[in-house]
């Protein structure tokens, strides 16, 4: 947690996403004075719990729950206003203030309505199983260099010039698509000179900004989305996303120096989950998975779809501890497998005989491996009042212990209900 050295934590997820990082963001980002986002767009969805009250939050960082903590979108971000505006005017309905402390760069690419049309309508987007919500389509444009930023927003003929050239490439994907859609350069442009006053109210130089705040010693949350197996270069390629959601994208989708982290937290789930298609060695059978999606409420905080759940895997966590440079782990959802009564621990994968612990690079050998296990008795008590780690039962305390040892890094929170008092911090 933040101290005197420590004053730039990144959170990211250490699994395929929805580990529990806008609850952790949300309890450490009291702490915090700002909370900035680096990556990922509207295809996040963190869940904060207040008392009785549920938000969940797709680009407004977790930390806005918290009155004094200034919060901002990174240059990373592709950013969809539409949505960010749905969703601050919900949380001034809910009663949180959130003037004068969002800020967005005025670098961030746009999700444009024709990113949104083309991850639609792609063959591609079905087959990963994407959310939906343009973010594959924007990346692509950005890194091709016709995107559009909240800058651009400025200069009418620019705008209108970039939008008929990100509407001419998205019509010609259309086409190739089969699809009898189209986007039009109008309605875009109808749609963004509604939205663009209320945007560059909020426009900022984040990186800046950041670095001034670092500079006078600000503490700085920088809140990943997705997960690391979600990475587009260290994920499950291809089913993953298009951004960098590893620690490494927190320094250039703010725009500070790698040097300005002083440490990075990895959340997991006490199990494991995944949204969309692509391989989860630990997966578990139908009947399992349903038992455990019930006990767990695994359905997706953006698109509403079931989870599939599988058991801890040590595998990948250690290689998420490894590309992040992970120096503590949160493990969250404990009180998830109060009722089972034996649980299993993925120790290592045998490939035609071999036992691996490194994460492959190829799917192909994933796909023929099978995870081995270590089991431990079910602890079968409930362990939501706990906050000490004396107070979980022995067998817990084992099972965690054993993923500390085989992940190697220690976990410093272990979180246990919904709710931000449900936490033991170690
Ligand atoms: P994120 O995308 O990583 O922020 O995670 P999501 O919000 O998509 O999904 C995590 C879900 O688990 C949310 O509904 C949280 O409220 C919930 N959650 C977080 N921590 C715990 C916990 O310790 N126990 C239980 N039962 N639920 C939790
Ligand atoms: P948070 O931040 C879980 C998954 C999608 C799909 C793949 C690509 O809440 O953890 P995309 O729309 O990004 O092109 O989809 O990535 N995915 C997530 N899965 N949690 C998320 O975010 C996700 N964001 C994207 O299901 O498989
Ligand atoms: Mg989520």
């Amino acid at each position: 947690m933040f101290d005197a050295k420590t004053r730039a934590i990144v959170v990211v997820g250490a699994q395929w996403g929805d580990e529990g990082k806008g609850k952790l963001v949300d309890v450490i980002a009291e702490r915090a004075d700002w909370v900035v986002r680096y990556q990922g767009g509207a295809n996040a969805g963190h869940t904060v719990h207040i008392g009785d009250h549920s938000t969940v939050l797709h680009q407004v960082p977790s930390g806005i729950l918290h009155p004094g903590v200034r919060c901002a979108i990174g240059n990373g971000v592709v950013l969809d206003p539409e949505t960010l505006f749905e969703e601050v005017d919900q949380l001034v309905k809910d009663g949180v203030d959130v003037s004068g402390r969002l800020y967005v760069s005025d670098r961030a690419h746009l999700v444009m309505p024709y990113h949104k049309l083309v991850d639609k309508e792609s063959s591609a987007s079905k087959a990963i199983g994407t959310t939906g919500r343009g973010i594959g389509p924007c990346y692509e444009d950005k890194i091709a260099r016709r995107g559009v930023r909240v800058l651009d927003l400025k200069h009418p003929a620019r705008l209108r010039a970039l939008v008929e050239k990100g509407t001419e490439h998205a019509n010609q994907l259309l086409v190739a698509f089969s699809s009898s859609k189209r986007a039009s350069v109008e309605h875009t442009l109808e749609v963004y000179s509604a939205l663009a006053p209320r945007l560059l109210g909020l426009s900022e130089d984040v990186g800046l900004a950041v670095h001034r705040a670092l500079k006078t010693g600000a503490a700085v949350l920088f809140e990943g989305a997705q997960g690391s197996l979600l990475d587009v270069d260290h994920g499950t390629y291809p089913f993953v996303t298009s951004s960098n959601t590893t620690a490494g994208g927190a320094a250039t989708g703010v725009g500070i120096s790698p040097r300005a982290l002083d440490e990075c937290i990895g959340v997991v789930k006490a199990y494991t989950t995944r949204v969309g298609s692509g391989p989860l060695p630990t997966e578990f059978d139908e009947a399992m998975g349903e038992r455990v999606r019930t006990l767990g409420n695994e359905y997706g905080a953006t698109t509403g779809r079931p989870r599939r759940c599988g058991w801890f895997d040590a595998v990948v966590v250690r290689y998420a501890v490894r590309v992040n440079g992970l120096s503590a782990l949160a493990v969250t959802k404990l009180d998830v497998l109060d009722t089972l009564e034996k649980i299993g621990l993925c120790t290592g994968y045998e490939i035609e005989g071999e036992v691996v612990t490194e994460f492959p690079g190829d799917l192909a050998e994933l796909e023929n491996i099978k995870p081995r296990y270590e089991w431990f008795e079910g602890w079968m008590k409930s362990t939501a009042d706990a906050r000490k780690i004396e107070a979980l039962p022995a067998q817990a305390r084992e099972y965690l212990d054993r993923i500390e040892a085989l992940v190697e890094s220690p976990i410093r929170y272990v979180s246990v209900g919904t709710r931000r008092e449900q936490i033991i911090g170690l």
